[in-house]
């Protein structure tokens, strides 16, 4: 088949004006619902922090090991892609999720969005300190909700395997706002 990255970018609808006035929004929905699509992302998402020995040595393992223990999903549709590369690697996942959903000990994080603001939240017990955690999302934009995802983790004394999204918006500088943290991006535009 084609390149993961013109597979994805073919599937993706750019939607004008959503979820405000001068915003295109890229839609990933038609990339999930397609299956053998929506089988190589997950396997692009899993495939680098499984194999990345630069990952696995950041994240204190041996290289070739799995550079990761469990995958964060951050919502919502970080859940639908999270959940899949765990199930990959044969990891666990845990959710970092949206301020009031999560109904135990819990620490947060606010974040500024591309279009107005939000708080993330985590489980306290859903990182161990010294886990190697891979942190999953769609897109990539600004980076703030990931560097609250990160910072979260890190919050716990996770360590941040790597980032890794399916669509980077590289002119808005989310990557470099991760730095140091590496990020995978399966499609960056
Ligand atoms: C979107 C997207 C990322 C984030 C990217 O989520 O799924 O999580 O924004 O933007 P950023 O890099 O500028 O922070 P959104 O908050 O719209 O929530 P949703 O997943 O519930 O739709
Ligand atoms: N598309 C999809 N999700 C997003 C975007 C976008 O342009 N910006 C922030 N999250």
């Amino acid at each position: 088949g084609p390149p993961l990255d013109e597979l994805i970018a073919g599937l993706t609808v750019d939607v004008p004006d959503h979820p405000e006035p001068g915003i295109v929004f890229r839609d990933l929905t038609p990339v999930f619902a397609d299956g053998p699509a929506f089988r190589r992302v997950v396997d692009g998402l899993a495939a680098p922090a499984l194999s990345d020995p630069r990952a696995a040595a950041l994240a204190g393992a041996g290289a070739g090991d799995r550079a990761f223990d469990v995958v964060a999903g951050v919502e919502a549709r970080g859940f639908l892609l999270a959940a899949a590369v765990a199930l990959d690697a044969g990891v666990g996942v845990v959710p970092v999720r949206k301020a009031g959903k999560l109904p135990r000990e819990r620490i947060a994080a606010d974040y500024a969005l591309e279009y107005g603001t939000a708080t993330l939240e985590l489980h306290t017990d859903s990182v161990r300190p010294g886990q190697r955690v891979l942190v999953v999302d769609d897109v990539l934009a600004t980076g703030g909700t990931l560097t609250a995802a990160v910072a979260l983790v890190e919050q716990l004394g996770g360590v941040v395997a790597a980032v890794a999204v399916v669509v980077e918006l590289a002119a808005l500088g989310g990557r470099q706002r991760l730095a140091p943290h590496t990020v995978h991006a399966l499609w960056t535009t």
